[in-house]
């Protein structure tokens, strides 16, 4: 279970806006705090568009932020700049959905999981090889691997190579966007558990992204709901299904832990969709697709408050009674 130390990863009021071809401005991420701290798996659950893919790319400075400030370990890693930013992709390493998409296809897999480790210059070829045998093993993957070429594997075994390939630089944080929605369930269960392991052998700490609510909950100690480009709620992930206060949470666990459901229903259920993050109206995002909505809600913002020791929700009726049964 995580140990509440020093933060690893300290995220303040981050901001990011795309600017659009309109010349609109989209607001992806909106005003988000968070922390995640060492041995801890956070998840980031929510639907399609709210934004969970712009943080992952914004804390592995794919993206620019528009306003805000990220400190890993303490220091401030938001306007890193050329060889400061390869310095740190060493320490927070990300796993793509697809990541065997960016493999080079005439590459061997040996090939890929030791290029970081030559690219850095931390070893000669020969000790790069071995390593990645290592790797592979560590991952459950046989030697043979190591002479095969991506096209020759199946999903998860690619999705294995992209975690070995990851944690070759021994990072501190991995940020794992969608790294197991592509898979089939019981390859996404083993993936998962091998993340798991791979956690507590090496004291990583994970960004686990996800809008499956059921699988995020399993992997992480921790869960922020987002919704169009906020933070609604921050639950530990043992409560999510007994204390969920926010009619968002609530909606999605509904809809994840219904008697009904499939293996693996996406988000989406929920009547309605969200607004658009390049129009972006007062008041509480939700409004449109809550049956809770009152008139405060229309006009003001909700902040993210403290409502019960780390748990914190965004919302004017939270506290209320009525809230506790609310369907949307
Ligand atoms: N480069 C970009 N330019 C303009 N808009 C962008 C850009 N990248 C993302 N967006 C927009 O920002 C919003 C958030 O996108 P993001 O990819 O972070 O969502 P997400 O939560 O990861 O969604 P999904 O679950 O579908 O992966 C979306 O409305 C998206 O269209
Ligand atoms: S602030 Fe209002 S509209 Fe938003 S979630 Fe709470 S009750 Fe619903
Ligand atoms: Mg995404």
């Amino acid at each position: 279970m995580r140990e509440k130390k020093e933060p690893v990863l300290k995220v303040r009021n981050l901001t990011k806006k795309f600017n659009l071809q309109d010349g609109k401005k989209l607001t992806a991420v909106n005003n988000v705090s968070f922390e995640l701290y060492p041995g801890e798996c956070l998840g980031i659950v929510g639907e399609s568009g709210c934004g969970k893919s712009t943080i992952a790319k914004v804390l592995t400075q794919l993206e620019s932020v528009t306003s805000g400030n990220i400190t890993y370990n303490n220091r401030d890693i938001t306007h890193l700049k050329g060889e400061e930013v390869r310095q740190n992709r060493r320490k927070i390493q990300m796993i793509f959905q697809d990541a065997a998409e960016s493999f080079n296809p005439r590459m061997k897999i040996g090939h890929i999981v030791s290029e970081p480790l030559l690219n850095f210059k931390l070893m000669n070829k020969g000790e790069a090889e071995s390593e990645a045998k290592k790797l592979l093993a560590m991952v459950g993957l046989t030697e043979d691997f190591m002479g095969r070429y991506p096209h020759q594997l199946s999903g998860g075994q690619k999705q294995r190579v992209a975690i070995a390939r990851a944690i070759s630089l021994e990072p501190e944080i991995v940020i794992c966007d969608e790294a197991t929605s592509a898979l089939d369930v019981s390859i996404q269960e083993q993936v998962i558990k091998l993340l798991m392991d791979l956690q507590k052998k090496k004291g990583l700490s994970y960004v686990f992204i996800g809008h499956d609510l059921a699988v995020v909950r399993n992997i992480s100690h921790r869960i922020i709901v987002m919704y169009l480009g906020r933070i609604v709620e921050v639950i530990d992930s043992n409560k999510l299904t007994t204390d969920a206060a926010h009619p968002y949470t609530k909606a999605l666990l509904a809809s994840v832990f219904s008697v009904n459901r499939k293996n693996s229903t996406e988000i989406g259920i929920i009547k309605g969709e969200p607004p658009s993050p390049s129009d972006i109206q007062p008041g509480c995002g939700f409004s449109s697709r809550c049956t809770k909505c009152i008139d405060k809600c229309l006009k003001e913002k909700p902040e993210l408050k403290e409502i019960a020791k780390d748990h914190f929700a965004a919302c004017h009726q939270i506290g209320d009674e009525q809230i506790k049964d609310v369907k949307v």
